[in-house]
């Protein structure tokens, strides 16, 4: 079959479907191992949208019982550049929250201003507690300290596209994660 239409504006591939296949199973044994003695129940929250498809693979392989959940919010504004402020899209609406081990899936941490807002914001509604999984991580972006408890790879500082991560809403249903070619995004 031909490369997609979308694949050509893909420099080169950064973590291939059977990296990414790798790195889940590591991940959902991690968990099933740190959550064995925890109390409470455990919810995937996965961040929306770019990280729907890593969650909706990492959930078939936990082996303990789960719940879903859904946030969407926003620190990306136009292009490849972060407006460093954070906007609540769609947010938790749960009574339950104290009896929820929550787990924040998110598909990459650039600045960390995204996931250290949501922890927070998670732990003063009140869940009984925040870890954070993430698929990709680029260390060298950080505007604020964070680290998360779950990392699938640590990137270099380039714009990645595929498995969920889009640019302009583009990509997304990639199957591998790839870097975007310059010329897409640099006019
Ligand atoms: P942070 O708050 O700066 O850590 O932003 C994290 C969010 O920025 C992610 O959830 C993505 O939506 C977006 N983002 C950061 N880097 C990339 C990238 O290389 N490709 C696509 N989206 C990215
Ligand atoms: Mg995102």
């Amino acid at each position: 079959m031909s490369i997609s239409v979308y694949g050509q504006d893909v420099e080169r591939i950064l973590v291939s479907e059977k990296e990414i296949d790798a790195i889940t199973t590591r991940i959902a044994e991690e968990i099933d191992r740190d959550y064995e003695n925890e109390e409470g129940k455990l919810v995937l929250l996965c961040i929306l949208k770019g990280s729907v498809v890593f969650m909706g693979d990492l959930m078939k392989k936990i082996r303990r019982p789960v719940e879903i959940d859904f946030m969407r919010v926003s620190s990306y504004g136009e292009g490849t550049k972060s407006t460093g402020r954070i906007k609540i899209h769609l947010d938790l609406n749960r009574t339950d929250i104290s009896e929820c081990n929550i787990l924040i899936i998110e598909d990459i941490i650039d600045s960390g201003r995204t996931l250290s807002y949501l922890s927070e914001y998670l732990r003063i509604n009140g869940a009984k507690s925040v870890r954070t999984c993430t698929l990709l991580d680029k260390p060298s972006r950080r505007e604020v300290e964070f680290s998360s408890d779950y990392v699938g790879k640590t990137i270099p500082d380039e714009f990645v596209v595929g498995y969920g991560l889009d640019y302009q809403e583009k990509y997304r249903a990639l199957p591998y994660v790839g870097i975007l070619k310059r010329e897409v995004y640099e006019h």
